[in-house]
């Protein structure tokens, strides 16, 4: 099992996190925003404005080293839901860092938070992701099909969501 942990930002992470964000391989993945380079100017201006900021941001760590990001955001403070979101730099990627780093954060949102509800939207393209995401007790709710544009193609988008008694019955 990786030694993997969830943890605050600090501003050593900048240059990781700048990674992540701006990798352009995996933007369509990560974001509905159209894909465009993103400069480091850029990044830190809307960090600063709070444009990147969730309700809950932590870095994950890989035997103490920052390797990505995962948050809860688009909380609905009446419904006690809110949208997970991942994303880790290449080299972490294939090793369970992801189910480890999901599952703090569902645990978190859980618990900490007292939601009720986590839900994400996923592409139909990024088995990886889907799978990581079934191992943590996600299952698909529905598609929105052919919802997303990427790299020449209409796409699906997998929705995808996990009730507290579902979890806390696992
Ligand atoms: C999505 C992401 C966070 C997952 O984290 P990860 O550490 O790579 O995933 P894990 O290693 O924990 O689990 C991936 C699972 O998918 C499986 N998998 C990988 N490729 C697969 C494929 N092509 N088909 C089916 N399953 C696949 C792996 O075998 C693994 O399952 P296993 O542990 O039972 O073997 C990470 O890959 C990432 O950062 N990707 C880029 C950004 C992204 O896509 N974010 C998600 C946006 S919705």
């Amino acid at each position: 099992m990786p030694d993997v942990g969830l943890r605050t930002q600090v501003e050593a992470d900048e240059q990781v996190l700048y990674r992540v964000w701006s990798e352009l391989d995996t933007w369509e993945q990560r974001m509905s925003a159209p894909p465009a380079p993103l400069s480091l100017a850029e990044f830190r201006e809307r960090a600063a404005s709070g444009a990147l900021t969730g309700n809950a941001d932590f870095v994950i760590t890989l035997d103490g080293e920052a390797v990505g990001r995962c948050t809860l955001f688009h909380e609905d403070g009446l419904a006690r839901s809110a949208e997970v979101g991942i994303a880790l730099v290449p080299e972490a990627r294939g090793y369970g860092v992801g189910t480890a780093a999901l599952t703090q954060l569902v645990q978190f949102g859980f618990l900490r938070r007292n939601l009720r509800r986590l839900h994400l939207a996923v592409l139909a393209s990024n088995p990886a992701a889907i799978a990581s995401y079934r191992k943590v007790g996600f299952v698909e709710e529905g598609r929105r099909r052919e919802h997303c544009w990427v790299r020449g193609r209409y796409e699906d988008d997998v929705l995808m969501g996990l009730l507290r008694p579902e979890w806390a019955a696992r």
